[in-house]
């Protein structure tokens, strides 16, 4: 339990395939948002991440970027995997989603941020 590799799905719908996780921990998917800031044509994008691994340590904490093929914004996520009270994994995760500002002065309303539940697509 707890390695990323396989499918997910959150609380919004998206959903996300992570290959496998290699001996270091590093990790590569593709994310289909379920929701978009813009009002482009979703597309599924590509991540890349790290987590630690769950053989040395339980409840490990990992990190993914997620590279919008379809907008000019990066997401980072940063989170943590758990198990629930039934024994299924649960990643509980925050992001920063940040959109291209096209001046200097736009910066300080080109971050949001927020939580995502993430639990395994059986
Ligand atoms: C964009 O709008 O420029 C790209 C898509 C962003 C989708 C965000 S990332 C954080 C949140 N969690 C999701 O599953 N989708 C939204």
């Amino acid at each position: 339990q707890c390695s990323l590799t396989g499918r997910w799905v959150n609380d919004l719908g998206s959903n996300m395939t992570i290959k496998t996780v290699n001996a270091n921990g590093n990790f590569m998917g593709i994310y289909n948002t379920s929701v978009s800031a813009t009002t482009k044509k979703i597309m599924a994008s590509p991540l890349l991440g790290s987590q630690h691994l769950p053989n040395q340590l339980n409840h490990p904490t990992f990190g993914f970027t997620v590279h919008w093929t379809f907008s000019d914004s990066i997401t980072v996520f940063t989170g943590q995997c758990f198990v629930d009270d039934d024994g299924k994994e649960v990643l509980k995760t925050m992001w920063l989603l940040r959109t291209h500002a096209d001046k200097r002065g736009d910066d300080w309303k080109a971050t949001r941020v927020g939580y995502n539940e993430f639990k395994r697509l059986e």
